[in-house]
């Protein structure tokens, strides 16, 4: 038996939700009872608009929250950026660092990715680190050779386990209802649990969490967890209501852990 990690089902509402869509909340909370819980973590990262009132608005659920992006320096004449200190003082547990919007639209390096989880850190929180290839580099044959990269250079020495969690999200996948097959995942997750292990140890490497995102929905969510190396996903489009997210959060569920 392979050790999995518990699955994690987050969702990234990109530049989506205002007060008015927190009344998702009380449905999602209701469709994640202790007994979907105790087999699946579950969170939310909204708007940093929305993160202070998360907090309220999940109390009680089990369900997390997380912000999208941070800034690297805790505090300081940075307008219009959020620092983690910030995010972590709202109560929230993790933050995207390095989602291809905005590693290409905003120009952040693997070494600023880097920076930016070592910030989610020092105000311990936990950074999902995103890896992913434009449909060039797929096309090109160099998948591979681009998200271990990336990973390399992203992920700071020494982080494992609960401190961090990988997400592989091809970018041509995102918000485009394209994924690539079972095959073409499975084979990116087994390079990058492949890279884990060589640079964290096994047990370590095996315990740190690598999600899948890019298009993921009810329909395709319980093939790729079921996925040896996809220990969970990181959902866009379809985390923005309850009824769409909640079937992949039972879908997270449903997979047996002992398999
Ligand atoms: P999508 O987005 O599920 O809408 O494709 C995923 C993401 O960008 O995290």
């Amino acid at each position: 038996m392979t050790f999995r990690p518990k699955p994690l089902i987050a969702g990234n509402w990109k530049m989506n939700g205002l007060r008015s869509d927190l009344r998702q909340l009380t449905a999602l909370g209701e469709g994640c009872p202790a007994a979907i819980r105790a087999k699946v973590d579950v969170l939310i990262c909204p708007p940093a608009t929305l993160l202070y009132v998360m907090a309220a608005g999940l109390l009680g659920s089990g369900i997390g929250f997380g912000a999208q992006d941070c800034a690297l320096e805790p505090s300081g004449a940075r307008t219009g950026d959020i620092s983690a200190e910030m995010i972590a003082d709202c109560g929230a547990s993790h933050v995207i660092v390095g989602h291809s919007e905005r590693r290409l639209g905003h120009g952040e390096t693997s070494a600023i990715v880097r920076a930016k989880a070592l910030a989610a850190r020092r105000a311990l929180l936990v950074p999902i680190i995103c890896v992913g290839e434009t449909l060039a580099e797929r096309e090109a044959g160099r998948t591979l050779a681009v998200v271990r990269r990336q990973l390399r250079q992203s992920l700071p020495d020494g982080l494992a386990g609960h401190e961090v969690v990988i997400a592989y999200e091809p970018v041509w996948a995102i918000g485009t209802g394209r994924t690539p097959t079972l095959a073409e995942v499975s084979e990116v997750h087994e390079g990058l649990r492949g890279d884990l292990r060589r640079c964290l140890g096994r047990a370590a490497g095996d315990a740190t969490r690598l999600l899948y995102g890019g298009s993921v929905n009810a329909a395709n969510a319980a093939g790729l967890l079921a996925l040896e190396h996809v220990d969970g996903a990181l959902v866009g489009g379809a985390s923005l209501t309850a009824a769409d997210f909640l079937p992949i959060v039972r879908a997270a569920a449903e997979i047996d852990a002992t398999a």
